[in-house]
């Protein structure tokens, strides 16, 4: 069985709508569904905002459903100035960008796990899922909503995710957060969460983020239509063709 973690509730209304067999099972204030995707058996769950709570939707999708692997997706800031609304981040490693135990341990270093940035899984099917998706991304949203957005031919960018519990939307904090962090792609608030608690389970993990808006806020975008007309279609569509 794929677990399958979603940043917002809305991404996942557009997955529920095409799962077959769907059950619900409610643990701990949050309903994870089974149910097949396609050809493959997969348990879906809204992971909610923020490390903790992702670390909890997490914990208790391994303990529950022995998933095989877990994959992530949802919406982030760009921190790349290449990176524009609609584009793709393919996750190569992820880091919490608010992790500070100095001077016990080295800024961002995860106390006792003596790492600071938790690889994923190399899922060369899901990148190939990805890229499927890119090509055809017109067939899986609207023209009007991709004008709406600014989106024309979004690229895949693979590369470094950090989160924290902040939404980044000022200068300063994306300044500090990029001057820690070379070579940072895109700022979110669950992924590294996820990705600890798969290392610790020695669970497979692979993350995709759409880019949203910039995190310095130099491109407002309206998030809740931004999550409902666009990156839920891009859930769907590349968790389509992987599952396929
Ligand atoms: N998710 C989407 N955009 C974000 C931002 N700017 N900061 C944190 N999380 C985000």
């Amino acid at each position: 069985m794929i677990g399958i973690i979603s940043a917002m509730h809305d991404e996942l209304a557009e997955l529920l709508c095409v799962l077959k067999n769907k059950e619900t099972v409610v643990l701990g204030n949050r309903e994870y569904y089974t149910g097949t995707l396609q050809t493959k058996k997969v348990v879906l769950v809204f992971s909610k905002w923020g490390k903790v709570a992702a670390a909890i939707t997490t914990t208790q999708l391994i303990s529950r459903f022995s998933p095989s692997e877990i994959i992530f997706t949802g919406v982030a800031g760009a921190m790349d100035s290449q990176l524009n609304i609609g584009d793709l981040v393919y996750g190569t490693s992820l880091v919490q960008h608010d992790m500070d135990a100095s001077p016990l341990f080295p800024k961002l270093e995860i106390p006792l796990l003596g790492i600071t940035y938790i690889n994923t899984n190399s899922n060369k099917s899901l990148f190939e899922s990805v890229t499927l998706f890119q090509q055809n991304y017109l067939k899986h949203i609207n023209i009007n909503e991709a004008n709406e957005f600014g989106i024309q031919s979004p690229k895949i960018v693979s590369g470094i995710i950090a989160s924290g519990d902040e939404f980044v939307s000022d200068a300063n904090s994306f300044n500090n957060i990029k001057n820690s962090i070379p070579n940072l792609q895109c700022v979110e608030m669950e992924g590294a969460a996820v990705a600890q608690v798969c290392y610790e389970y020695k669970i497979p993990f692979s993350i995709i983020r759409i880019i949203s808006d910039k995190a310095d806020h130099s491109a407002p975008v309206d998030f809740p239509i931004f999550t409902k007309k666009v990156a839920s279609k891009y859930a769907k569509g590349i968790l389509e063709n992987y599952c396929s």
